[in-house]
């Protein structure tokens, strides 16, 4: 059986994606933005957090699969789906799900970065420090969580659980 605590209520979630989706709007006021959202991870979350930005803008998908496991993310990404939008000239704003040893996200920004858009931030649900091992800048954070393995609201172990509208810790993960 699976034991799992929660962690993020749904109302918890709702309020605080509502909170990013304002302050995003807030910020580029009136300035067309591309949200970039990483597969799979981030799926429930870009589709909630674009309905609160109010702000003319597109969306767009990368899904990378990095060597290594859930226990160690090596950082070595490559794309299984690239982005289909021309970026050049534009804000782009990274939405992941969780940042973890940050390997991942900071690769992802440099590959981002370099098709020179006009500017480039990060965005992510959950700021998870515990593992950190390069320092990124995370513009926008919904939730900072000292330790363990989250799942649902798109977050998976072994691609279970995503589809819980709550946030759990899973306890068993093995
Ligand atoms: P990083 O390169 O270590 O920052 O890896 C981040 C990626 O690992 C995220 O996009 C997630 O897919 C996955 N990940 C890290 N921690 C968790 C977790 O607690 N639950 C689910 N996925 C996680
Ligand atoms: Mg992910």
């Amino acid at each position: 059986m699976v034991d799992k605590k929660i962690v993020f209520s749904k109302g918890e979630i709702q309020k605080r994606v509502k909170t990013l989706g304002e302050k995003i709007s807030k910020d580029y006021a009136g300035q067309p933005l591309i949200l970039i959202g990483i597969l799979n991870g981030a799926f429930i979350f870009m589709a909630d957090l674009v309905r609160q930005v109010n702000l003319p803008v597109e969306i767009d998908f990368v899904r990378v699969s990095s060597y290594g496991n859930h226990a160690h993310s090596s950082g070595v990404i490559s794309f299984t789906k690239d982005i289909e939008l021309d970026i050049t000239n534009k804000n782009v704003l990274l939405v992941e799900d969780i940042v973890d040893t940050g390997r991942t996200i900071s690769h992802l920004k440099e590959i981002i970065a370099a098709r020179q858009p006009r500017s480039i931030k990060i965005c992510t649900l959950i700021d998870k420090k515990e593992r950190r091992e390069i320092e990124v800048e995370i513009d926008y954070q919904g939730f900072a969580v000292d330790h363990g393995f989250l799942v649902g609201y798109g977050l998976d172990y072994a691609e279970q659980h995503r589809h819980y509208p709550e946030i759990y810790h899973l306890l068993n993960p093995e």
